[in-house]
Order: structure tokens, then C-alpha cells, then sequence
């Protein structure tokens, strides 16, 4: 699905990424956690296609996105990739319901199944009434979930999201990340999610842990048990 490989990038003379080796299978639900300036989402725009590395390879579905030109690479990024930032980046002149639709509009799909996908994945959202309204009438809540649906509307490979929860209180930080597991068990939504949410983290299939442009835990499940946690604090208890 993404086989990420050698990845280096500097920006003058910091090198911020140094050899990242990374796999994201289908239909997995990946964290990126680690220290603030660790190179997380330098990591996420370059696999998003937004950003070039200095070198190293890139697949994604397939495709080895450092073969394409630009005008080839825009096409891929509209039709394969959905983002979710920290704060949500809908067009304030649109509706929901448009903001959603801007994707296929862009990929050159104006018919009918465009609204009705778009009012589908709304519905889906929990925004099936709100989706006329324009984002300053939403709610942080509902403008990311919209975010969430923008991101999906063009059935993409990968949704990458960067601190999508950040601005969020905790009711719709906790219904946001639910969402993003409900996405997976029904369609099978692979998401790679840079995150300082411990607890969205622990949730995930797997967190990858960067540091100084390193990964320092490749490829590792950290499942915390009942018991481990309360041999933890039996632990501290005894000490
Ligand atoms: N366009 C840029 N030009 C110069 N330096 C940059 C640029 N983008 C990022 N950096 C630097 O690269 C390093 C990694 O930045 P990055 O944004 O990837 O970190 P991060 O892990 O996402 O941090 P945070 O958790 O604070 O978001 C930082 O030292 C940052 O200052
Ligand atoms: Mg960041």
C-alpha cells in the first residue's frame, strides 16, 4: 500500500529526516508520535506528495511517486491521497455540502453521483443536517468531520492527518477518533495520523515513534494490558 524507503530531507543545513524506512499495510491505522521538531510532519507532506525529498523512494499503490512530473503528481495527489489537518482549511465562501464536493470537482466530476457521494459520506459523518450551512456556522467538532469527509471523497488510498484532533475539546476529540475506526472497519480506510494524543495513539494499530528524523520504534505493536498497566502501578505503589 505506501512502501516508504531511504528518505532524507533537509531544509538548509539541518537535515531533518535521515533514512526513513516505513510500511503502512491497507486498511491500517497508523500513528506518527515523538517530540515537537522530530521531522512528523515533514515526514507526512513528503509522503502526501506535498513536499520532495532529497532522496529515497515513495510508493504508494503502486506508484513510485517520484516518477511523476507536477502536472501528474497533482492528478495522483486529487485521485489517491485525502489530508486532515490540524485546523480543518474548508473554503468559508462554500457550504459543507460543497466544501465536500470541491475534490471531484477538481478531478473533473461534476454528475449527480458527486452530490450524492458527498451527502452519503456527510449523512455518514453525523452531518446529514448541517450540510447547507457554511463553515462559521459549524462547530469545530463538525468543521473537522467535514474535513474528514472532504478528505474522503475521492475514495483516496490514504488519508494522512496531522494532529487532526489538536484543536478539538475532548467529547469531539473522542467522537473524531472513533470516526476514524468506524472509516476503517467499513471501508477498509487506511490512515497514517501524526498525533500528540497519547490516547489516540494507544488506540491505533500501531505507532511509530520518531526522533531527531529517526524512526526508533520500526514496525512494533505496543499493546498495554490491564495487568501490565497495573503491574505498572504496583510498581510505583512498592517503590
Ligand atoms: N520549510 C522549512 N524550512 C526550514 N525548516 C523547516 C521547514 N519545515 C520544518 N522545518 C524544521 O524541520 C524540523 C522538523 O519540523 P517538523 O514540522 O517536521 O516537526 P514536527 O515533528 O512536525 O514537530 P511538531 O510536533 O512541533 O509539529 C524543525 O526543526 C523545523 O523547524
Ligand atoms: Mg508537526
Amino acid at each position: 500500500m505506501i512502501e516508504v524507503k531511504g528518505l532524507t530531507k533537509s531544509f538548509g543545513s539541518l537535515q531533518v529526516l535521515k533514512g526513513i524506512d516505513l510500511k503502512v499495510e491497507k486498511g491500517e491505522v497508523v500513528s506518527i508520535v515523538g517530540p515537537s521538531g522530530a521531522g512528523k510532519t515533514t515526514l507526512l507532506q513528503i509522503m502526501g506528495t506535498l513536499d520532495n525529498p532529497d532522496s529515497g523512494s515513495i510508493v504508494i499503490n503502486g506508484t513510485d511517486i517520484r516518477t511523476l512530473n507536477q502536472k501528474k503528481l497533482a492528478a495522483f495527489r486529487n485521485q489517491h491521497i485525502g489530508f486532515v489537518f490540524q485546523f480543518h482549511q474548508l473554503l468559508p465562501e462554500f457550504t459543507a455540502l460543497e466544501n465536500v464536493m470541491i475534490p471531484a470537482f477538481i478531478a473533473g466530476k461534476h454528475g449527480k453521483d458527486t452530490k450524492t457521494r458527498a451527502e452519503e459520506l456527510l449523512g455518514f459523518m453525523g452531518l446529514g443536517e448541517r450540510m447547507n450551512h457554511k463553515p462559521n456556522e459549524l462547530s469545530g467538532g463538525e468543521k473537522q468531520r467535514v474535513a474528514v469527509a472532504r478528505a474522503l471523497m475521492n475514495n483516496p488510498a490514504v488519508v494522512f492527518a496531522d494532529e487532526p484532533s489538536g484543536s478539538l475539546d475532548s467529547k469531539n476529540k473522542q467522537e473524531l477518533h472513533q470516526l476514524f475506526f468506524d472509516l476503517r472497519d467499513k471501508f477498509g480506510q487506511t490512515f497514517v495520523i501524526v498525533t500528540h494524543d497519547e490516547e489516540l495513539a494507544r488506540l491505533t494499530d500501531r505507532t511509530i515513534q520518531m526522533r531527531d528524523g529517526l524512526i526508533i520504534q520500526p514496525a512494533q505493536t505496543e499493546i498495554i494490558t490491564p495487568e501490565a498497566e497495573n503491574n505498572d502501578k504496583n510498581e510505583q505503589v512498592n517503590d
